[in-house]
């Protein structure tokens, strides 16, 4: 949710941050903005649309050059889509400019009070009132950092911010309340981001801001501060992402490399968390103890994290005998906790900072709980503040529709569930080795699928202009029924819902024509009779029928419209091989729908406001 980016060194400054902005671009594409200190002033330009408009106008209108900015890419919050609300917000007289990533709960009352004193607003948006505080706090104190403790402490809310000051053209500021930022550590330069993918190509040095810490971040010094004003000591980190993973190579869009990328991801978590023929997840990661421990646990997620908890509750209660509850991350953290020390809240996150998972996560402790993160970004907020972490390990994924992480995280799930049913007893070795046996060969099984690309291509180009589908899927796989219906409907804008196929006859029968596309998910599983069953009551009403199903199932064949067969494989990973055709088919009916599957309208990757 919104992007930003800050830049002091030897370098044009522009051009740092335009490319900044890009790779920031999954967080907001609403509005985009830059700001340059150049001979003692500050310049501004910002425009309503995508980055490329931004960079377009600043091609046939130059700014004056210069080495030092901030930047920002929006995702709105208060305010329209307009470019007097794009960012970045200069205060009053000038003297400071202002780029934000969240929302200030009490920027009404400030704004009030900032009238009173004479400011005048041009948008209508909560930045240009910490802009305008800022200078406000700044006349009065005369001193910089006097002011900024000030201000902060005056702001309710989430807050990160890179702001410029007219009068120290060495000087970038970085605050953070509740939503990221890094500080990437460069030679002669030094660059402030929201996500350290924007300061890949510069730096694999940075620090990592905690709530409530300001950096002082010039050409060859960071000074770190908490909100009372006192010096911090922090700790470099060393990134160990590949400036590659954020990029799209040959493939069209990142949606599609990612989702290509999924046998690789695969074979990554088997490398790491399997070992002879064993997963070793409560072994090498100190687990053991705590699971053995906990008589329930509740996980809290949002969005595609929360159907790979869904996927998770089925194999953890099946293999592992342990009740499992699976809250929306939102909904979780405004509850009442009726729970004891023996539950265990995992929270689930790609981002690992997605505002309502936080919350949850911090609810869960201010109530004593014990949180295991399940994460795929390291050193993000999630990752930092839980008590254990399980990596996901899918690397940077980019494109505004969850399709790697999600696997890696059902993938983990797995293992996680199979290891502790085995440590419990449920599983004998040899039935553990027969199961291991089956997910190593999945990652080759997963690039057959991938194969069956231009069939998928050829299914949605027969869907694309459908305004409904409906998925189906049963047990284990309604979650892939959620999870389809997710994909198809955030990147190609068709309505598009997932149900469980036993209650189609308490209701959603009554939608079933024959213009309705009909997705069913029924591999070769425990509930296939049943679901066969659903999926005649579909065909009776003359729904159209697209199946995933399980090589050489002739019976579904004969029922569908549409096939697409996947390998073979047991039901606890069917999860994991039937979301691939799903994901494709609803990239490429985004793609024939002429939409950008990589920044669909109105989302954004990583959630930060609640
Ligand atoms: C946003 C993204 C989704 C993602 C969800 C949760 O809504 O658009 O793709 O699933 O956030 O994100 P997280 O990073 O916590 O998994």
């Amino acid at each position: 949710m919104c992007g930003i980016v800050g830049y002091v060194g030897r370098k044009d400054a522009e051009s740092v941050l335009t490319v900044g902005l890009q790779k920031l671009e999954y967080r907001g594409y609403d509005s985009a903005g830059i700001a340059l200190l150049t001979n003692s002033e500050i310049v501004v330009r910002k425009k309503a649309g995508k980055i490329h408009d931004l960079i377009n106008d600043l091609e046939n209108n130059p700014l004056p050059k210069s080495d030092i900015g901030i930047a920002h890419t929006r995702w709105a919050t208060h305010g329209g889509v307009c470019d007097t609300n794009a960012h970045p917000h200069p205060s009053r007289s000038g003297i400071f400019a202002v780029v934000h990533n969240g929302i200030i709960d009490n920027y009404a009352v400030l704004k009030e009070k900032l009238e009173r004193e004479g400011y005048h607003f041009q948008s209508e948006t909560d930045t240009e009132v910490i802009a305008n505080l800022l200078e406000y706090n700044y006349l009065k104190e005369k001193d910089l950092l006097k002011a900024l403790v000030r201000t902060v402490n005056e702001l309710k809310g989430s807050f990160a911010l890179a702001i410029l000051f007219k009068e120290d053209p060495d000087l970038i500021i970085g605050v953070r309340k509740d939503s990221p930022l890094v500080v990437g550590l460069g030679e002669g330069e030094n660059i402030l981001a929201s996500d350290p993918v924007a300061v890949l190509p510069h730096t694999k040095r940075v620090v990592y801001l905690n709530d409530g810490e300001i950096a002082f971040v010039r050409r060859s010094s960071v000074e770190f501060y908490d909100f009372n004003g006192n010096p911090v000591e922090k700790e470099v980190k060393i990134l160990n992402y590949d400036e590659e993973d954020a990029e799209k190579g040959p493939y069209p869009h990142f949606m599609l490399k990612e989702i290509y990328e999924q046998p690789k991801v695969l074979s990554t978590n088997l490398e790491r968390y399997v070992r002879s023929l064993r997963p070793v997840l409560l072994r090498d990661l100190n687990l053991r103890k705590l699971l053995l421990n906990k008589s329930r646990i509740i996980i809290e997620a949002a969005g595609t994290s929360y159907h790979a908890g869904l996927v998770g509750k089925y194999l953890l209660e099946t293999y592992a005998g342990i009740p499992v509850e699976v809250e929306y991350s939102s909904e979780f953290s405004h509850k009442k906790l009726v729970t004891d020390s023996r539950t265990l809240v995992v929270a689930i996150s790609q981002s690992g900072e997605t505002a309502d998972t936080i919350d949850g996560l911090r609810h869960a402790k201010k109530h004593g709980l014990e949180v295991l993160a399940i994460v795929n970004r390291p050193e993000s907020t999630i990752a930092r503040e839980s008590d254990y972490v399980i990596y996901t390990n899918a690397g940077i994924e980019v494109g505004v529709a969850s399709t790697k992480a999600y696997v890696a995280q059902v993938q983990v799930l797995t293992l996680l569930a199979l290891e502790l049913a085995n440590v419990k007893g449920f599983l004998t070795e040899e039935e553990l080795e027969g199961m291991m046996r089956h997910m190593e060969a999945l990652p080759e099984k997963v690039e057959r699928v991938l194969a069956l690309d231009a069939h998928i291509e050829h299914i949605a180009e027969r869907i694309y202009r459908s305004t409904n589908v409906m998925f189906l899927g049963r047990g284990i796989n309604y979650p892939t029924a959620l999870e389809g219906a997710l994909k198809l409907k955030e990147v190609s804008y068709i309505h598009a819902i997932g149900y469980a196929a036993g209650e189609m006859k308490h209701g959603p029968l009554a939608l079933v024509d024959n213009n309705l596309p009909v997705v069913v998910i029924n591999p070769r599983s425990s509930v296939y009779e049943l679901t066969v069953s659903s999926t005649h009551e579909v065909t009776a009403r003359g729904g159209r029928v697209i199946s995933i199903i399980t090589e050489g199932d002739m019976r579904m064949a004969e029922l569908s419209t549409f096939t697409v067969f996947v390998p073979d494989v047991p039901e606890f990973l069917t999860p994991i091989i039937t979301i691939v055709p799903l994901q494709l088919l609803a990239y490429y009916a985004a793609v024939l729908r002429g939409v950008d599957p990589d920044k669909p309208r109105n989302l954004a990757k990583s959630v930060t406001v609640r």
